[in-house]
């Protein structure tokens, strides 16, 4: 292993891997440094280059903390955690799709009862969610957990706002013997992911902007199936085109629909307009 070249450097690294013990760190290596060879001799780096690269990885390492994710964050914005969802998701046909889950999930949201408001208090419009849980045939999931998470009325998660020392806009719900749940929320914003961190620059070298069309989270798990994560995306929304982490599909959108102040589907009667959303989940069986 002397006098490597530009030409027999790659095989050189590449013989260091016979000796792995673990068959699939092996493949995955021997890939990595495949395309990364490739891809240096492709783009013929500068050293210049290549030291900005580092730096950029360094600030990206050095952003994270507990609360904040930014290498997830770089995954997602280079279509990278959208492809790995894709890959480990292969739902038959009518199963409702995943999308990214993103950093804002938080463990311990409250158990809630159907009809309870996850956005007392919270700046937004009023907004009743329901949704039945189905399975492959069509027929309701009774007792599956729906766990909801989504922003305010002005676009921030409550883990966004330092002044926040309790959760909201969260709950975790059961679906009913009909397979059904529902509660009140806001209406959902777009939002910019957060642009603070070596991603926000990476961004606007690309030309791209940061936003998020909007969206509620959900994730939903029940006995005998897979559990989905995903979202349910608000039809019309400006960014449903240009999702800054690539996650919009389109059986995944949905009408929220402004209504005169009056009786809402749950019985709620509403002094001021409100606005209504629905949306059935279908999980497909697991078989493992
Ligand atoms: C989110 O939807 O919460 C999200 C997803 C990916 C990156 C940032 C935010
Ligand atoms: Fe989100």
């Amino acid at each position: 292993m002397r006098n490597l070249s530009e030409s027999t450097l790659t095989d050189a690294v590449l013989a260091t891997l016979l000796t792995s013990h673990d068959a699939r760190f092996k493949q995955i290596a021997e890939s990595l440094v495949r395309h990364l060879h490739d891809f240096v001799r492709d783009v013929e780096l500068t050293e210049d280059e290549w030291f900005k690269a580092i730096q950029f990885l360094t600030a990206t390492g050095q952003k994270c903390d507990d609360k904040r994710q930014e290498f997830i964050l770089l995954s997602d914005t280079l279509g990278v955690s959208m492809l790995v969802d894709a890959i480990n998701h292969r739902f038959p046909e009518g199963a409702t799709e995943t999308t990214v889950f993103g950093p804002f999930y938080q463990s311990g949201a409250p158990e809630l009862v159907n009809g309870a408001n996850i956005a007392t208090g919270v700046v937004g419009e009023p907004t009743l969610f329901t949704g039945r849980v189905l399975d492959h045939r069509g027929e309701p999931v009774a007792g599956a957990t729906i766990d909801v998470w989504a922003v305010d009325g002005e676009g921030w998660y409550d883990v966004q706002l330092a002044h926040l020392d309790e959760m909201q806009v969260r709950g975790r719900f059961r679906s009913d013997a009909a397979g059904r749940f529902w509660f009140w929320t806001v209406k959902p914003v777009s939002y910019p992911i957060p642009t603070d961190g070596p991603v926000g620059p990476m961004l606007h070298a690309m030309g791209r902007h940061p936003y998020r069309p909007a969206h509620i989270h959900f994730m939903l798990s029940a006995a005998g199936f897979r559990s989905v994560t995903t979202h349910v995306f608000v039809a019309g929304d400006k960014y449903l085109d240009s999702d800054a982490v690539f996650g919009v599909k389109n059986s995944l959108i949905t009408e929220f629909v402004t209504k005169a102040a009056g009786t809402a589907k749950d019985g709620t009667v509403m002094a001021t307009p409100y606005v209504e959303a629905h949306y059935d989940f279908r999980l497909a069986q697991d078989h493992s």
